[in-house]
């Protein structure tokens, strides 16, 4: 590749179903963006690639502005300072930031920060301190904190979010079971992870085998799939278990009905909800930074340099393979936080 090309991943189609798919985006090259005074140029090494940039494709919420047709793909970066016109900032030095998914960045040293927390292992500013290990912490320390001893079930267990809530979850003393699309990524999250027991949701029985898992009943849920897990897991939860309502990757495949789930927006749910009194919250990482954001990478430091929380990333090289890899993330083709490794 040219050093002077900036090659772009940009946004060109909206998803026409549910699941966005790689023919939203194209490559395209444009010159290596200039500076001025106050900026810096940077080059990328990393992206994160996350179910919620699903936001940034197509509009499903009103806090997250898709972007423009045309426009370079937005997302969570890692890059080295190449060119600075900021005393802040010294070439060579590492930065995360939100500077999207093409080879350089411009950036006026606001909304980037310094990686010397992490600079052995730059991904890990994508991964262990990035936003889904970061919605993990929040989820288990705010939504639905478990006491040790309770038992959890933890969905997409060898996902972004899940790895790290199951890990988490071990740490404060739980009995943890994960739930995952296969035996390979179950085994995973067993041997590597330290689950107590992973059940495959693509298995027949799924719902009986969670139930052998989960003997003595759920009491905290750390939902990102709903659907069919929480179909599954409903039946198992003990009076008051909460539930951290993350995200819901059982989206109906094309032709299926959508909200084809027993308990998504039923009255059932609720009436479950009153029986057991159950306590039901939802998770948005970014209302959580103010009063967790110091606090998890705090602990993350002291868990990382004990080796008691181990990051598992699926490293995928090449930036233009960064849409392929982005639709793997809802055919579950990633094992553990999907990375993307643009350069060295
Ligand atoms: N609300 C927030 O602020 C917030 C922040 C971060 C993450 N999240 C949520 O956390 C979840 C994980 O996100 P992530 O970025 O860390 O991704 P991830 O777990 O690394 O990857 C997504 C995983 O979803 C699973 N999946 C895909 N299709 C599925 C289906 N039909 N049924 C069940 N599972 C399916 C696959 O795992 P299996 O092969 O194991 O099924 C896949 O690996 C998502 O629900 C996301 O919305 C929410």
């Amino acid at each position: 590749m040219s050093m002077n090309i900036n090659r772009r991943v940009l946004v060109v189609e909206r998803p026409r179903y549910i699941v966005p798919t790689a023919n939203c985006f194209q490559l395209d090259n444009s010159a290596v963006p200039a500076i001025s005074d106050g900026q810096l140029r940077l080059r990328t090494l990393w992206l994160s690639l996350d179910v919620m940039l699903y936001a940034r494709v197509k509009r499903i919420s009103s806090d997250a502005e898709p972007v423009a047709l045309g426009d370079v793909m937005v997302g969570p970066t890692v890059g080295r300072v190449e060119e600075s016109n900021n005393p802040a900032y010294k070439v060579g030095e590492l930065l995360s930031g939100f500077w999207g998914w093409q080879d350089y960045g411009v950036s006026d040293g606001s909304r980037v920060r310094k990686l010397d927390f992490c600079s052995g292992h730059p991904s890990q500013a994508l991964s262990a301190y990035g936003a889904s290990a970061f919605g993990a912490y929040v989820a288990l320390h705010e939504l639905a904190p478990p006491k040790s001893g309770e038992s959890v079930v933890v969905g997409t267990a060898t996902g972004g979010l899940g790895q790290i809530a199951g890990q988490i979850a071990k740490l404060k003393g739980c009995r943890v079971v994960g739930i995952a699309g296969g035996a390979e990524k179950c085994r995973i999250a067993v041997d590597l992870l330290g689950f107590d027991a992973c059940v495959d949701h693509r298995s027949s029985d799924f719902a009986g085998k969670l139930r052998t898992a989960c003997s003595q009943g759920i009491d905290v849920f750390v939902d990102t799939i709903g659907g069919k897990a929480l179909d599954a897991v409903m039946p198992l939860l003990n009076r008051n278990a909460r539930i951290a309502a993350c995200g819901l990757m059982d989206t109906p495949r094309i032709g299926e009905p959508v909200y084809s789930g027993k308990y998504q927006y039923s009255m059932s749910l609720l009436n479950e909800l009153i029986n057991r009194r159950l306590q039901l919250r939802g998770l948005v990482v970014f209302d959580h930074i103010r009063q967790y954001a110091a606090a998890f990478h705090r602990d993350m430091q002291a868990w990382l340099a004990a080796g008691s929380v181990k990051p598992l990333e699926e490293v995928v090289n090449g930036l233009e393979n960064a849409p392929e890899a982005f639709q793997g993330l809802f055919e579950g083709r990633n094992l553990g936080k999907l990375l993307i490794k643009v350069a060295d």
